[in-house]
């Protein structure tokens, strides 16, 4: 029998590469290296549980890094901006990540990227946890690497915490504040991913130079709402929010992620067919809503 293809998982103790590390433990075909910095925490001994590889590494760290690859086929590839929003910082370990995957010469990376605003925009825009991907698509590509990058929409869980419905002065209604105008917002769970990232793992020479936009649904924040409203029994309602009220709420990153709603309001590509095929069980928004009601009750 064939030894079985080793996958690396890069940040596999949170959401998307949680989500990978379980496709690839339910598909059976693979070995998951599942990465991260404490292997003593309980999302990792959940995956060491669940019969995942788990190892120790820091992505700050070329060495670490360097055996957490070694005699790995392919691996998938996050990095999380928010945990210090610093986008040199971020540069730096996907490069890294990139440099060794050359050099071990794995044959297909799956990396969580972005588009590069501020260069498709002439500098007009900067999304700085956008802009730090987009380089280091272009880094990975630059160096040859076998890389499909695979750029996530806005997550449905984001409703769950950072936009959250609050409170309308009313003290009845709840606010939906997502600053879009009148343009659709593309959205998905995260944990939708995981089977995406291994139907392009078993398909290399179909997606290997690709950038796969994600997206399970295309809808108006007015949609969002009505439908949150529908599965929660509250009345929620579009805030109707402005790019400059949103990026000036003063809470940390608010001016970051209203950077992204301009940018979104210039509609990056987002492939809801491509996505489905790619997952065919991925969740529409109503249906996520109607799993995750019950998580609104408290509102
Ligand atoms: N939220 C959205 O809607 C959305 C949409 C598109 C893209 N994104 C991007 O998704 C990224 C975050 O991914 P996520 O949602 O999966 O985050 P998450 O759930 O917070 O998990 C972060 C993961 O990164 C690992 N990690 C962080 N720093 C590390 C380091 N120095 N060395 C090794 N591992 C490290 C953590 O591992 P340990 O702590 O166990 O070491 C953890 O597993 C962000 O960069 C964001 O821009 C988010």
């Amino acid at each position: 029998m064939a030894a079985k293809r080793v996958v690396a998982v890069f940040g596999a103790t949170g959401a998307q590469g949680g989500s990978v590390a379980a496709a690839l433990l339910a598909n059976g075909g693979y070995t998951v290296r599942a990465i991260t910095r404490d292997t003593t925490k309980p999302a990792a001994l959940k995956l060491k549980e669940a019969g995942a590889e788990v190892v120790c590494a820091d992505l700050d760290n070329e060495t670490n890094v360097e055996s957490a690859l070694t005699g790995a086929d392919s691996a998938f590839v996050v990095t999380n901006f928010w945990e210090h929003f610093n986008k040199d910082k971020e540069i730096e370990q996907g490069k890294r990540i990139a440099d060794v995957t050359k050099r071990l010469g794995l044959k297909h990376v799956v990396y969580s990227g972005l588009e590069n605003v501020k260069k498709l925009t002439g500098g007009k825009l900067e999304v700085l946890h956008f802009d730090g991907k987009g380089e280091v698509e272009e880094y990975f590509r630059a160096i040859g690497v076998p890389m499909t990058s695979v750029r996530l929409p806005s997550y449905f869980e984001n409703l769950l915490t950072f936009f959250r419905p609050t409170k309308a002065s009313d003290g009845e209604t709840y606010n939906l504040a997502i600053p879009m105008g009148d343009m659709l917002l593309d959205g998905m769970s995260v944990s939708d991913l995981g089977p995406v990232v291994v139907s392009v793992l078993k398909c290399p020479a179909k997606y290997i130079g690709k950038d796969i936009g994600l997206s399970t649904d295309k809808l108006l924040v007015a949609q969002y709402a009505d439908i949150m409203s529908k599965a929660t029994g509250k009345t929620i309602k579009d805030a109707k929010i402005s790019l400059d009220a949103y990026r000036s709420l003063g809470f940390p990153g608010a001016q970051e992620l209203g950077n992204m709603f301009e940018f979104y309001q210039m509609k990056p590509v987002r492939n809801v067919d491509l996505t489905l095929e790619l997952n065919p069980k991925a969740k529409k928004f109503q249906e996520w809503m109607q799993q995750n009601k019950d998580a609104y009750k408290d509102l």
